[in-house]
């Protein structure tokens, strides 16, 4: 298995450069389509902002996650916010729904994410989520491939993330026994209003802190390589968001 991967994001500088990743989130919740006194796992809940939105529509909501800043947040809005590794979880027979959202591509460990999710739900429960999907973020990755390559560096560091097609993640899902009732990919370009340097410094700062003293400069030549593709002439950028949604059942 995975080892447990303890995320360390700043739940100020996430508010501040990504607050999209919620604001996206109807079409996801819409799927959901969660109803009062339901009992929900938030799988990988952030700062709770999702989270406090389905306990305002009267469902019994849990968010889980690694991120102590992230759960003090959620926490700070008076949710059910608990430390906990979505590749280990430990529910059994507890939830009406898993949702999650911009989370499952984190956890490497997809398998053992799924049978978790599997073990957490009540007979009839389902897991909605949506998560990075294959094709996510190409272009930014290609990038960050080529300015370490031009160092002599690996790739190893570009991105730890899970994305598959939707025929692997069915695969998946049936062989730890759901149903899947719609699954499907679709590309969500993404505006980011505080521009590419931010989101790379804000989603890869691993990658970049390897390179010491010269992180400030391939940042600028990571950013340089995707503004043809990714910026606009008003000098908007936009990232190269592939979604997969899915809905199954137990
Ligand atoms: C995403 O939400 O697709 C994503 C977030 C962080 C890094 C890469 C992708």
């Amino acid at each position: 298995m995975t080892a447990p991967q303890r995320q360390t994001w700043t739940a100020g500088s996430y508010a501040a450069h990504a607050r999209f990743v919620s604001d996206l989130a109807g079409g996801v919740l819409e799927w959901l389509n969660p109803k009062p006194g339901e009992r929900i796992l938030d799988l990988g809940c952030g700062d709770g902002v999702l989270t406090e939105e389905l306990s305002r529509r009267g469902c019994q909501v849990v968010g889980v996650d690694t991120s102590e800043d992230f759960l003090n947040a959620a926490i700070s809005r008076d949710i059910d916010a608990r430390y906990m590794d979505g590749q280990a979880l430990t529910f059994a027979n507890e939830f009406d729904a898993v949702f999650s959202n911009a989370a499952l591509h984190w956890m490497r460990d997809a398998e053992a994410v799924v049978k978790g999710v599997r073990k957490a739900l009540k007979p009839n429960g389902r897991l909605v989520a949506e998560f990075g999907g294959h094709g996510n973020v190409a272009a930014i990755t290609t990038a960050m491939r080529a300015v370490a390559k031009a160092r002599g560096v690996g790739h190893e560091l570009t991105g730890p993330w899970f994305f598959p097609t939707p025929a692997e993640y069915r695969a998946m899902l049936e062989q730890a026994g759901f149903k899947v009732s719609r699954i499907g990919l679709f590309p969500r370009p993404t505006p980011l209003k505080s521009g590419m340097a931010e989101w790379l410094k804000l989603f890869r700062r691993p990658f970049f802190e390897q390179f010491g003293s010269a992180q400030e400069s391939v940042l600028a030549e990571a950013v340089d390589l995707l503004r043809p593709s990714l910026c606009d002439s008003q000098g908007n950028w936009t990232a190269d968001y592939v979604r997969l949604r899915v809905e199954a059942t137990t």
